[in-house]
């Protein structure tokens, strides 16, 4: 009942103001009996990913709360885990403004944020803050201003800041809003990257005798062959999971809509279908022993059903949640 009626205002303003406001009600609510409106006790769907326990498979997918300043609402909701981010070492403001659209005929959103955030430390701040007890990933990347060659400094620098107050950690490749991100999903540049990661996270499992799992998010705009190398080099440097997928570049579904032709990432409903078969190719390549999380455009029970067919052992949702509110997390845990 609540979500509806402030999704229809929220809908009469800009996009990128809505989700601004929203965080800032939830990070101030969050402690205050107006948390009653959104606060879900769901039936626990329990279930072991990476060695976590998680209270069920369906999480807040990165993105959403890049700065960690909202977890407690979030985990308020029902979520089985949180994923906080992406975060860059240093702060940024991001792509210039206006770089969230909504296509509500699709159920869907184009971004190119450009990973706005206010950098690794505030981050860990609110995380250290936070009174939230539950799975929490934290999404790193690079910063817009590092070279593909160094942006592996970034990404151990944030290893280093984030390791001991993360559940699990992404390593992000798969921005389409950061130049060049993309291209360290392939060939040498990914096995170097990931070889670093790996060696970083033993060493710092060595340093705070604790083991965080490394996942890695891809991209679902690449063919079988793609998918396939990409696998091999997971397999390769025994990172502990995927993230299949970010948003994609294409745009056929959406073609002739409002703003379809806004630069940036485009999920929700029209990526369903295609990140449903990555996921599906990533599976068969990976085997059955690698976890993965599944997202991309699940909006009901059915679609959260299908990745899981196709081989997820965890979900995701943002765009799914924006366009139906936390009632999308209950109806999605019931049924499972
Ligand atoms: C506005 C917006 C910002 C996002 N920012 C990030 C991000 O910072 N890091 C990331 O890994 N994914 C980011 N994503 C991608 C989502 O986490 C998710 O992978 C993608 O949207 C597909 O899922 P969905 O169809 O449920 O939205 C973003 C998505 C949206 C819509």
């Amino acid at each position: 009942m609540f979500y509806p009626i402030a999704q229809k205002v929220m809908f009469a303003c800009d996009a990128e103001w809505s989700h601004n406001f929203a965080l800032g009600s939830l990070k101030r609510l969050a402690h205050t009996p107006i948390a009653g409106l959104w606060r879900q006790n769901l039936p626990v769907k329990p279930v072991t990913v990476a060695g976590i326990r998680f209270d069920n498979p369906l999480g807040l997918a990165a993105g959403l709360d890049k700065n960690a300043e909202c977890i407690d609402a979030f985990g308020q909701m029902g979520f089985g885990f949180l994923e906080v981010g992406t975060v860059t070492p240093k702060p940024q403001l991001g792509n210039d403004k206006p770089r969230i659209f909504r296509l509500p005929q699709s159920e869907a959103i184009i971004n190119r944020m450009g990973f706005n955030n206010k950098g690794v430390d505030y981050l860990v701040q609110n995380v250290k803050n936070a009174r939230y007890k539950g799975v929490l990933g934290i999404n790193i990347g690079k910063n817009k201003d590092t070279p593909n060659e160094q942006g592996k400094d970034d990404y151990i620098h944030c290893m280093r800041k984030v390791y001991i107050h993360a559940s699990y950690i992404t390593v992000n490749i798969s921005s389409p809003n950061t130049p060049g991100l993309r291209d360290l999903q392939f060939g040498n540049a990914l096995l170097d990257l990931l070889l670093s990661v790996k060696n970083e996270q033993l060493d710092l499992q060595a340093k705070y005798d604790k083991y965080v799992p490394v996942f890695v998010k891809i991209a679902p705009d690449m063919d079988l062959i793609a998918v396939n190398q990409i696998a091999e080099t997971l397999l390769k440097s025994k990172m502990d999971g995927v993230i299949a997928t970010n948003t994609t570049l294409e745009r056929s579904f959406v073609q002739g809509q409002r703003y379809a032709n806004e630069a940036g990432g485009l999920s929700g409903l029209p990526v369903q279908a295609k990140s449903t078969e990555v996921l599906r190719q990533l599976r068969a390549a990976v085997g059955t022993d690698m976890p993965i999380i599944g997202v991309g455009g699940i909006n009901d029970a059915a679609s959260a059903q299908d990745k899981l067919a196709a081989g997820a052992n965890l979900l995701q949702v943002y765009t799914g949640f924006i366009y139906r509110g936390p009632e999308l997390i209950k109806q999605i845990v019931t049924s499972l």
